[in-house]
Order: C-alpha cells, then structure tokens, then sequence
C-alpha cells in the first residue's frame, strides 16, 4: 500500500508517521524546502512526544519519504491525504486556499485512481470543492481518471497525538463509494485492533462531526468556567461542584476542568468558523456564541484578581510565570492564554519573568524580549511580588513550597488551573487565588 500525506504539520507528520509505523509505504509533502530537508535529517518542525524516534525510525527503515515534489510523489498512491493548514481568515472562516491549491495539484498529476482525503478539518461542503478542482484538473489535462473524495477529520489531542492516532477511539469517514470505504476501511484496519469503530457516513456528516466534537468540548469548559466564577461569588467551592457533576456518567468528569480558558490550534478556531458557517447560512449559533464569549473573559480573569490583591498600577511589581503554552506538553503557543495575561500585567506597568518546560521559543514570537525567560520555574521567583501558575505542566504540580515563600519577594500565588490545595498553600502562610475556589 502507497500513500501521500501533504503537509507536514501537527496532523501530516503524525499521520504519516503513524501509517509508516504499521508498515504504509507514506511520502511526506510539503512545499517548505527547509521542513523536508530537517525532516530528513531527524529535525522536527513540531515538538509532540514520540514523534521524533518514530519519524526517524521509519524514514531509516524505508517506509518513510519526504519530499517537496508532489506530481513524482503521489504517482502509484491509492490514497492521498490533504492536511495543510486552514488558517482563520479576517472574518473568522477557514482560509481554503492551501486546500484547494493541493487539490489542483493532485488532478494535474495523478496516473491512477485516488480517494483524495480531505485531513485538514475543513467546513462542510469542502470536500465537494476539493472534488470540483480535482476534476476541472484532470479535464483540463483532457483526461479521465476516475477518484473519490473522502473526509477523515482527526481528533488528535496535542501532546498525546501519536497515542492517539496509534489507539483511537473511534475513525470518522466519509465517503461517497464502495470502493473508497473498502480502501479507508484497509488502511485503517491495523489501529482499531481494540475493538473501537470506524464510523463510516456520508462526505458532509464527517465534516460536520469534527466541528460538533470540538464545539461541544469549548461548550464543556466554558460553562465550568462560567460556574466556577459564580461559585465564587456565592462561596461555593468549584471542585467540589466539578467531582459532584462528574460522577454523572451522563455528564462525565473529562474537560470540566476550569481554568484561564481555552487555547490552541483547534477550538478557537473551529467554535469561529462553525459560528460563521451557520451566519453564512442564516442561521445563528447562540450557545456557541456565549462559549466564546465566556473564554474571552475568562483569559482575563487572573488579570482581575491580580489587580484587587495589587491595584492597577503595577508599576516595581515583578510578576513569576509558570508555564506558557496553551496546554502542558506542547511547545504551541497559537491562542495561549498566557499572552493574553502576559501583556495585561505588562501594560499595568509590572515586570514578567517566565519560565515554560518547552515552549519558550515560540513564546518568543509573540512576547519578543517585553519579559524575562528564566532558567527554571525556581529561577522566576527570585524577588518576585507573585507567583502566576498559568500552564499545568506536571513539573509545577509539586513545587517546594519552603523554597518557593523564601525567593518570593511576597508569598502570593494565583494558581489558574486549581492544581494546588489551597488549604495547604494558605497554611503555608500564602496569600492563594484560585479559579472559582
Ligand atoms: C483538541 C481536541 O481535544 C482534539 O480532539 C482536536 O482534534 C483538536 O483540539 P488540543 O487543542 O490538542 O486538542 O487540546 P486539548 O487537550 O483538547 O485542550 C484544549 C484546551 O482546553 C486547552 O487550552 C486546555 O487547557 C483547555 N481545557 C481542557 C480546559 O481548560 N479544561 C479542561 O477541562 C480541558
């Protein structure tokens, strides 16, 4: 079995890697020279665990190509896979033109049948696009070359994506064919050896599914983080109101977790697009209108409570930040609320000395030198007025606190993920803010 996965992002790479893994013959695409020179040389273009032993693995073994040439690349491949990027355009809609680009490019080039698979998550009704432009390709070759389109949406978690893809619950696929449900079914047979289904429906159902997924998601953690301010409030204690529901299996205990709101590649930019899918239809989302609204707030929540323990001006005040990616174990900082409290304090006057396990390079993108990096998460307390627990990495779960109180200037922490016990901090003799405690 040959295929071709274009584009070497987060979804690509992982998707190709892992399909080498079970012994696919897989080529890499993508047009940045550099990416598929450093791919293959073992240099990753992304931080996600495991990815970097398998990639190399794989490519040694011969099962795993990289190339920047498309037309030789997808020759003889059954199956391709478009994951490009679907960047926000102005108006909150996904960008389709890298889509559609790959598109034209693979009915300029095929020799064979295909099912040209839409990976990307893209809006209902592209996979219909990706259909006209392969076909306008061919015909302007003045050939006939019969395909199909499929939907494959991935629902990889960053920081856990190779697990994911290697054990998932569950495939989603659209088809339009017999034919192509009988290859997607083959090529995805060697990971659902855990019993867990490939869900098969029709093309604009498998669009529609991605965006539900992660809609209902962003729904979950905005309503925590709407409880958890009211429970503050009224003098309720949100985790304790969290495990209560959890135990609901209606309700479930995952992504009920409070925080400073959500970040990253996906949901922002999937809760945008479906409000604007639905606006573009003449239909209006309001729940989901509320759940961006509600994590708009709530990045700036901390900022709120720094300022009632401090005041607004925060000039001479020299703020510790723990964690600056969007969630732990991803060096992604695309929609990280951490920017967001950053420049608040930063604009109130305060000096910022952060610290992230992985993520400081990129973090330099976007906060250029306005703050301090420091060496450890230690290495930020030196003289600082307070500590801000902004990204939960699991090596800030248990902190010395005794050596934490003495290199604060002030023992304050704000802890924006609740994974102290504010008992224990305040016995402590620390001044502790939570989320909704
Ligand atoms: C998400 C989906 O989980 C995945 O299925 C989809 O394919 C892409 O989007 P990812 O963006 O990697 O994956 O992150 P995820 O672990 O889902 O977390 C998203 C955000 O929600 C993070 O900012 C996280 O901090 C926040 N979150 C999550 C909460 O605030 N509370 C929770 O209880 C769970």
């Amino acid at each position: 079995m040959k295929i071709a996965v274009v584009g070497t992002g987060y979804v690509g790479l992982v998707t190709g890697t892992c399909f080498a893994e079970v012994g696919i013959d897989v080529t890499c695409i993508d047009i940045d020279q550099k990416k598929i020179d450093g791919l293959k040389e073992g240099i990753m273009p992304i931080y996600e665990p495991g990815l970097e032993t398998m990639v190399k693995k794989n490519y040694e073994k011969g099962r795993l190509h990289f190339s920047t040439n498309l037309a030789e690349s997808i020759q003889d491949c059954e199956t391709a896979f478009i994951a490009v990027g679907t960047p926000p355009g102005e108006d909150g809609s996904a960008d389709l033109k890298y889509v559609l680009a790959v598109a034209k490019s693979i009915g300029e080039n095929m020799n064979n049948y295909m099912v040209v698979v839409t990976k990307s998550t893209v809006p209902v009704g592209t996979a219909q696009k990706v259909k006209k432009e392969v076909a306008a390709a061919l015909k302007k070759r003045g050939v006939d070359i019969p395909f199909d389109v499929a939907s494959n949406p991935e629902f990889l978690k960053e920081g856990a994506a190779i697990a994911d893809f290697l054990k998932p619950d569950r495939i989603v696929v659209g088809v339009e064919s017999e034919k192509a449900e009988e290859i997607m079914k083959k090529l995805y047979k060697p990971f659902l050896l855990n019993g867990h289904p490939t869900i098969f429906m029709d093309v604009p159902s498998a669009e529609m599914t991605k965006y539900a997924a992660n809609s209902m998601l962003a729904t979950k953690i905005s309503f925590m983080n709407d409880i958890a301010n009211l429970c503050e409030i009224m003098g309720a204690d949100v985790n304790m109101v969290r495990k209560g529901i959890g135990s609901d299996n209606r309700i479930g205990n995952k992504f009920i977790y409070p925080g400073v709101g959500y970040g990253g590649s996906c949901f922002p930019k999937d809760v945008k697009a479906l409000i604007k899918t639905a606006e573009d239809n003449g239909y209006t989302m309001s729940v989901l209108k509320a759940v961006e609204e509600v994590n708009e707030r709530q990045k700036s929540v901390m900022v709120t409570k720094v300022k009632s323990h401090f005041g607004s001006d925060l000039k001479g005040k020299t703020f510790a930040v723990w964690g600056l990616s969007f969630k732990p174990k991803t060096d992604d900082m695309r929609e990280a609320p951490s920017i967001v409290i950053i420049n608040a304090l930063l604009e109130m006057g305060a000096k910022v000395k952060a610290y992230d396990p992985i993520a400081m390079e990129e973090a330099k993108h976007d906060l250029k030198d306005t703050i301090t990096y420091a060496k450890d998460e230690y290495d930020t307390l030196i003289d600082a007025d307070a500590l801000l627990l902004v990204t939960e990495w699991p090596e800030f779960r248990v902190p010395n606190f005794e050596v934490v109180g003495k290199l604060m200037k002030s023992k304050v922490i704000f802890d924006g993920r609740n994974i102290y016990d504010k008992q224990e901090v305040t016995n402590l003799g620390f001044d502790y803010y939570g989320i909704g405690i």
